[in-house]
């Protein structure tokens, strides 16, 4: 029945706000033809919609694909799109407005100049829902503005594989994470966005991490691990949830009646409405394209809306059909509209169908940004602490690294491209741009990507390396999880050097570096930290501590994958790890007596214990060097064991005579009394084999001359120095 414009005299009970939304949804259902209901169902990609499509087959969603954009990109080249599509939307009879759908998971990263926030494993990270859940608000404030009114975010998967290529899409390993990072869901929906829990369920456990693979595992186990995010995410009123690519057990989750209708919506009661992914019901017959058998398969397991990105007009003609065929009863259309209507009565979107457009002014401004950056510092995770933080000033700091200068790395996939890109592909702060800032005048930085040009006159070298961005099954990384060997080669390049090496690892996952991580002074997990990376500078130079918990465990080799808390596996560093500033030091062992022999306590003759030598005076060397700036200096240590026998334990002493002072060290535990320094190994070098040579370094201050220790003693005797 055709209605007139909507106005006073004429309002139909579903035009009336001040009706209940189950009245105006049962009266607007009660006023739908077969051809209204299934054009809700229909979720279209922009690319392949025009306005006239929306009127004419009666769309109910369109949507952007990642990197679908339109032109000119810019918020209100995206509102006008809105508007545009909108308007086809209300030149339907019954005038039902449109939902718009895009990936905004990290801030709304499909347009350029929004904030980008850091990936949601850096986010689990923090260990800080409240946060989070201002991340959300931020984000919904840049949808809205841009027009938009719905994200697909949060993923609430659970990472049990690090080879899978959306790891840095989950908070972390453990479902608490990601249960306590729903906040998410009050901070978009809030704030006139509607969030989509995703992937619905147990994604983030296929066999060997590959994407859209098979989740192989019991249901008490999906139910232990994979399920609590989203029954969290239905308790804060989560608007729709949409469908995994991936199987449980063989069975393809988009045709799993028992998951989605019984456990998703019966049990768990979700009353929201489930979408399904991209073009996913071509895969339940595992051939190419889809079928109208697909389609009845997949509404009838509970898929509510399907996102059909190109032939959606097949997708209208087989629904349809297949309803008139009684092949899928017209009560699950009814229910599948009801739950999207409601939505979009709860959205306002029947009152105000266009875009508000009153955010626009948020969209990338100060305040977001310092949010964003706050997200960055609390996200850092310090896994080896060596010399940090650094001083501001002093010296010269070498900075090297293919993500050091890199928006585009450090922001990753998923941003303004499905892929991501490198390069300096959005507004923000490089992490070289931000230590450049935070040093001021106060010290020399020194770029260069690949290390070139580096030698032993600077303090530190901060190298800022790991992965390119990527997304989804195209981030799956079956092999090495090694660095790459762009980055090897700028870390030997600097290491060569014998600069302290402080490494900054820009990932979307735990990498396999157990083998190099012992020539590295420091060590720091940023993650995917998006448009701000000057947070990480604020970590590096102690503007503020590291307070980032690890949420994944962190790999001796790739070989442990899967690796998670609890499997029984040794990690390199375990769930939950993360070192402070604020640590104590680490007391500095009082170095072992000398060994006197004891004599043999019994008649019968025993070969009295080889007494461990002390070491002569000529059993130990030491190469001391420094290198001068202002009033401060940087010390490098070489001690090596010219004795016949192991030294068990280390103490290394001197005697600065010219008022010096150690400020910090690295490689070794360094401490001064008065002015006498003591030098102890750390645990993975406390002890000297014959022949071997240990290297530590420090910092230290020193009121004008800086003049060479006169002697050094190891254990309490006097080494030959070069
Ligand atoms: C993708 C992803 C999903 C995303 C959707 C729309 O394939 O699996 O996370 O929301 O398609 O871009």
């Amino acid at each position: 029945m055709p209605v007139g414009p909507a106005t006073a005299a004429a309002v139909l009970p579903y035009q009336d706000p001040s009706l209940p939304i189950a009245t105006r949804v049962s009266d607007l259902l009660g006023r739908m033809s077969l051809d209204d209901k299934v054009g809700q169902m229909t979720q279209s990609e922009r690319g392949t919609t025009t306005a006239a499509d929306v009127t004419g087959y009666r769309v109910g969603s369109v949507l952007s694909g990642g990197g679908s954009a339109p032109s000119p990109n810019t918020p209100a080249g995206w509102a006008d799109m809105y508007d545009t599509y909108q308007r086809g939307a209300l030149a339907t009879p019954l005038r039902i407005p449109i939902l718009y759908g895009v990936d905004a998971v990290h801030g709304n990263n499909n347009v350029p100049g929004s904030t980008i926030f850091p990936h949601n494993i850096g986010l689990g990270a923090t260990r800080d829902p409240a946060l989070i859940e201002r991340i959300g608000r931020a984000t919904a404030e840049e949808v809205a503005g841009a027009g938009l009114d719905w994200t697909f975010a949060p993923c609430l998967c659970v990472a049990r594989n690090d080879r899978w290529g959306r790891t840095y899409e989950s908070y972390g390993e453990k479902p608490e994470l990601a249960t306590a990072m729903t906040t998410i869901v009050d901070g978009l929906q809030d704030n006139g966005v509607l969030a989509t829990a995703k992937h619905y369920v147990g994604d983030g456990g296929t066999t060997g991490g590959v994407d859209q693979g098979d989740t192989a595992i019991s249901e008490a186990e999906l139910r232990a691990v994979h399920l609590p995010p989203f029954a969290a995410a239905i308790e804060r009123g989560v608007g729709s949830v949409m469908v995994s690519y991936s199987s449980f057990n063989g069975a393809k989750l988009h045709g799993h009646r028992y998951l989605i209708t019984d456990l998703l919506k019966g049990e768990l009661g979700f009353t929201g409405f489930v979408v399904s992914d991209w073009a996913a019901v071509d895969q339940l017959d595992g051939q190419r394209g889809f079928t109208q058998a697909e389609v009845v398969t997949a509404v009838n397991a509970g898929l509510d809306m399907v996102m059909v990105p190109a032939d959606w007009k097949t997708f209208v003609g087989y629904l349809r059909a297949a309803v008139q065929a009684g092949q899928i009863p017209m009560a699950r259309v009814d229910d599948a509209n009801r739950r999207i209507l409601t939505k979009k009565f709860e959205l306002g979107l029947f009152e105000q169908p266009y875009a508000d457009r009153g955010s626009a002014s948020t969209i990338g401004g100060a305040e977001h940004r310092a949010l964003a950056r706050q997200a960055v510092r609390q996200s850092q995770v310090l896994l080896k602490k060596g010399i940090l933080p650094l001083a501001k000033s002093g010296g010269k700091i070498f900075v090297a690294g293919k993500s050091a200068d890199d928006i585009g790395n450090q922001s990753g996939g998923w941003t303004l491209s499905w892929q991501g890109a490198s390069g300096n592909t959005v507004p923000g702060t490089s992490v070289l741009t931000g230590i450049r800032a935070a040093v001021g005048s106060g010290a020399t930085v020194t770029y260069n990507r690949d290390g070139t040009g580096i030698d032993n006159t600077y303090r530190a070298a901060i190298a800022v390396v790991g992965e390119t961005p990527y997304a989804e099954g195209q981030g799956d990384r079956t092999g090495s999880l090694a660095l790459d060997a762009t980055d090897r080669a700028t870390l030997s390049r600097l290491r060569a050097t014998g600069v302290p090496v402080i490494v900054v690892l820009v990932s979307g996952r735990p990498l396999d570096i157990a083998t190099e991580i012992d020539g590295w002074n420091a060590l720091i997990a940023a993650w995917l930290p998006g448009s701000e990376g000057a947070g990480v500078a604020d970590v590096l130079f102690g503007d503020h501590a590291p307070t980032g918990k690890l949420p994944v465990t962190w790999m001796q080799s790739a070989a442990q994958q899967p690796i998670n808390d609890g499997d029984g596996k040794t990690p390199l560093f375990p769930y939950g790890f993360g070192l402070t500033y604020a640590d104590p030091p680490a007391p500095t062992p009082t170095p072992a007596p000398t060994p006197t022999p004891t004599p043999a306590p019994t008649p019968t003759p025993t070969p009295s214990p080889t007494p461990t030598p002390t070491p002569s005076a000529a059993s130990c060397r030491v190469r001391y060097t420094t290198s001068d700036w202002g009033s401060g200096f940087t010390g490098t240590v070489a001690l090596t064991n010219t004795g016949p026998a192991a030294i068990p334990s280390w103490a290394l002493t001197w005697t600065f005579g010219g008022g010096q002072a150690v400020t910090q060290a690295w490689s070794a535990r360094v401490s001064q009394s008065g002015s006498v320094v003591t030098a102890t190994g750390e645990a993975w070098s406390s002890s000297l084999a014959p022949g071997a040579t240990v290297s530590f370094g420090f910092n230290g201050s020193h009121p004008g001359a800086n003049p060479r220790p006169g002697s050094f003693s190891l254990n309490g005797s006097a080494c030959a120095t070069e």
